[in-house]
């Protein structure tokens, strides 16, 4: 392809399950993300992602959610593009911005660290230590509270009392927390044609101490390659077994059109799982989900 004719594109997601209403975040994610295409897809994507991680209304960085203690937050990232770049975070507690620790990662000897390792690599590459329970996150968590004390189940298909079963927190049982596994992503095409994904999240709610979901898993909750990206959302123990980023990746780097790979994404999963992806390619750009999701794309 003639890099000269390359249309440079961001896509950006809240997460599925999000309100529209809050779209607004997105799009000026979008835009910072877009401001930094000149250096690149992945600069890009990265950029957008930080943005979404310090907005407070999603499920990332500093809106991220409460685990069942009510105490511990703990995040995972990732980023990839398509030169080979590669990095990941799982488990990571008190950072900011775990998107740029993934991207840090993506210079290391590994493509993913966790838990403590994680933590303390963060604080050598220069991230200082953050902390921060938002008002939305710590109603949130109350309202699962009531929800885990319920017969309803707060995450389909598992019963509460599992959680309660296998409860791992260093502090004593005391439900609380966020009910949700919304996710917040960014993929971008640049004008040298190359392709990046970026994603970010406070994981689920209700969950067991050490959990990760689909965000920081190679092809599950991102993939960009040769012929584009895919970033996805949702819930994780679900993307997982279908692998869903590289899944699409591979739809669209067969030839199949962008509605139609991102349908049939959809289509692999009940209607009852929240699912939200969005995917550059080489000449299309797209998002759907089978939930409410706020989203923006910006193409210069
Ligand atoms: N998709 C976010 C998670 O399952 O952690």
């Amino acid at each position: 392809m003639d890099h000269q004719a390359v249309r440079p594109a961001i896509v950006v997601h809240g997460g599925a399950g999000g309100s529209r209403s809050e779209e607004d975040g997105c799009v000026s994610a979008a835009r910072l993300g877009m401001d930094a295409m000149p250096q690149g897809a992945l600069a890009a994507a990265t950029a957008a992602v930080a943005a979404l991680e310090d907005d407070g209304r999603y499920n990332a960085g500093s809106g991220s959610v409460l685990c069942l203690d009510g105490r511990t937050i703990e995040m995972d990232a990732a980023v990839m593009d398509s030169k080979g770049m590669l990095g990941a975070v799982a488990c990571i507690q008190r950072v900011k911005n775990p998107v740029l620790v993934a991207r840090a990662v993506a210079a290391t000897p590994h493509w993913l660290l966790a838990g403590e390792g994680a933590e303390r690599f963060a604080r050598i590459a220069g991230f200082v230590p953050h902390y921060h329970a938002s008002e939305r996150a710590k109603k949130k968590h109350a309202e699962l509270v009531k929800r885990l004390g319920g017969t309803s189940p707060a995450t389909p298909g598992v019963a509460n009392a599992a959680f309660s079963q296998y409860w791992n927190y260093a502090l004593p049982q005391a439900f609380a927390t966020d009910d949700g596994c919304d996710t917040v992503g960014a993929v971008a095409r640049d004008a040298e044609g190359n392709f990046a994904a970026a994603c970010s999240t406070g994981g689920s709610a209700p969950s067991l101490l050490g959990r990760v979901g689909d965000t920081p898993i190679i092809g599950s909750g991102f993939y960009a390659g040769p012929e584009g990206a895919v970033a996805v959302t949702g819930i994780g123990e679900h993307i997982v077994r279908r692998l869903l980023a590289h899944t699409v990746y591979q739809w669209l780097a067969s030839g199949m059109p962008m509605d139609e790979a991102l349908a049939h994404g959809l289509a692999l999963f009940p209607q009852e799982i929240d699912i939200g992806i969005i995917a550059v390619s080489r000449s299309e750009s797209g998002a759907r989900s089978n939930r409410d999701m706020p989203r923006a794309e910006v193409s210069p």
